[in-house]
């Protein structure tokens, strides 16, 4: 219970899903399958570098920035506080869901704390790669690590800048680029022109103001209102800036600390911490992976998978379920619920294997190594179960499932102690059993 506004007691239940792996787990696949029981989105950190895909009768959406929930015509859409957004993807993006038939009036709510993405951000995403040479994280190129640089260093410019009138904004702008061409010239790379970029933003001041919101006003409206609101991650655990691979990992909370600081939410909101897993694994970018599946046996997964990166078009690297870095995300998330994704491309393997240790040299690992040297150099110790066929997939319930599949499905959730609420067996809404 929370008194918020003061004097007043009210509930509100919040549903976070977070990505339990290295990302493109299906998160918007389950935002979207949940939605039609809440009234809000909140995306609470990250920016474009997601790549979140809905599939509805309407089309394919792929979104970057604006929160996957708002297909449904209730729904507000929330960009949160902790998020980095590039303003001019924004607009690209919002053409783009206007284009397929989605009204966005008066739905679409942008904090005006959270930070702007800036040209120059991607210029140096990509000139620090550069220079990592072969340790490259495989950043996505979207400007993340540096906007949230200049975020901590408190050199960023947030969402309120574009309720500041002109001339303030271009100053604020200029300013800024100034700085970033002193870095620049370390790198003996050519000044960025302050004017010619602090005109650009200017230019779409009008457009932009027309979405920032004070969150602090809107949370206490939503609380009033006893909105049902949902809490949807991008990347996954295993990419948290704290909790991830570091250094092979995003440079936000992507899990539930995240989901706080990151929409304005108090701890008691969350009522349900709902971990999207696909029933394998994939990740993109660099760093270490234990189950991978290099060779022949990758690419067969990749290509049933379609297993084809969202935002850059990069192959992801695939491998088996791994138990031990599923527990670690249970633990880290508190997570009370788990949403398991892409069985279908499971189907028809005569045997599935899933991780259920790792071999350090001569030790046996049940716990997942905070160190990513270490993490590298861990091999699989696999459990193979009897596999089963696509055709038996195409059933509406738990118990209908052959009973190798539930095997499957009842041994990740014994290991895991969290019950598997939603088996997704295809992108579609409904291809997704709910476990009564
Ligand atoms: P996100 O970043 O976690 O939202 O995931 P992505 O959208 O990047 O990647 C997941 C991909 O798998 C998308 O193309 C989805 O349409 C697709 N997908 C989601 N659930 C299923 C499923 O159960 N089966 C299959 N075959 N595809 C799925
Ligand atoms: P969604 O929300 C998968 C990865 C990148 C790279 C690392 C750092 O679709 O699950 P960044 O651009 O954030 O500095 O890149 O993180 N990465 C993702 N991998 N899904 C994502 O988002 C990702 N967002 C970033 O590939 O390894
Ligand atoms: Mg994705």
């Amino acid at each position: 219970m929370v008194r918020f506004p003061a004097g007043k007691e009210i509930d509100m239940s919040a549903t976070l899903i977070v990505g339990g792996q290295w990302g493109d787990e299906g998160k918007a696949k389950i935002v979207d399958f949940l939605m039609k029981d809440h009234d809000v989105v909140i995306r609470y950190q990250g920016g474009a570098n997601a790549g979140h895909t809905v599939v509805t009768s309407q089309g394919r959406f792929a979104f970057h920035l604006i929160p996957s929930g708002v297909l449904y015509p209730h729904v507000k859409g929330v960009l949160g506080n902790g998020m980095v957004i590039d303003p001019f993807a924004f607009i690209d993006e919002l053409h783009e869901i206007i284009s397929m038939g989605i009204d966005v009036e008066d739905r679409i709510f942008i904090s005006s704390s959270a930070q702007v993405v800036m040209p120059y951000h991607k210029l140096l995403d990509n000139l620090y790669e550069s220079e990592l040479k072969e340790k490259k994280i495989g950043s996505t190129g979207k400007g993340i690590g540096p906007a949230y640089t200049d975020k901590y260093s408190r050199r960023g410019l947030r969402f309120s800048c574009f309720l500041l009138d002109k001339d303030e904004l271009f100053e604020e702008v200029k300013g800024r680029v100034e700085f970033t061409n002193r870095i620049l010239s370390l790198f003996n790379t050519p000044p960025l022109s302050p004017e010619k970029i602090a005109s650009e933003v200017v230019g779409i001041r009008d457009l932009i103001s027309h979405f920032v919101v004070d969150t602090y006003e809107l949370i206490c409206s939503f609380r009033e209102q006893k909105k049902r609101i949902l809490l949807e991650g991008a990347q996954g655990t295993l990419l948290d800036i704290d909790h991830g691979t570091y250094p092979y990992v995003t440079s936000s909370n992507c899990t539930v600390g995240g989901a706080l600081t990151g929409s304005g939410l108090v701890p008691s909101d969350i009522t349900r911490a709902i971990g999207v897993f696909k029933s394998y694994v994939t990740r993109v970018g660099n760093g270490p992976f234990p189950t991978e599946l290099k060779g022949e046996e990758g690419n067969v997964l990749r290509e049933r998978g379609n297993e084809y990166g969202t935002t850059t078009g990069r192959p992801r690297r695939c491998g088996w379920f791994d138990l031990v870095a599923a527990k670690y995300s249970v633990m880290v998330n508190g997570l009370t619920e788990i949403a398991l994704t892409k069985f279908d491309v499971l189907a028809d393997y005569p045997t599935v294997k899933i991780c259920k240790a790792y071999r350090l040299g001569d030790r046996i690992l049940d716990r997942f190594p905070q160190n990513s040297i270490v993490l590298d150099k861990c091999e699989p110790v696999y459990e193979e179960l009897p596999g089963w066929k696509m055709k038996e997939l195409d059933v509406s319930s738990f118990e209908s499932l052959p009973e190798s599949a539930k095997n499957y499905l009842l041994r990740i959730e014994k290991e895991l102690g969290v019950r598997i609420s939603f088996i997704s067996t295809g992108p579609e809404r409904e291809k997704t059993i709910i476990r009564s």
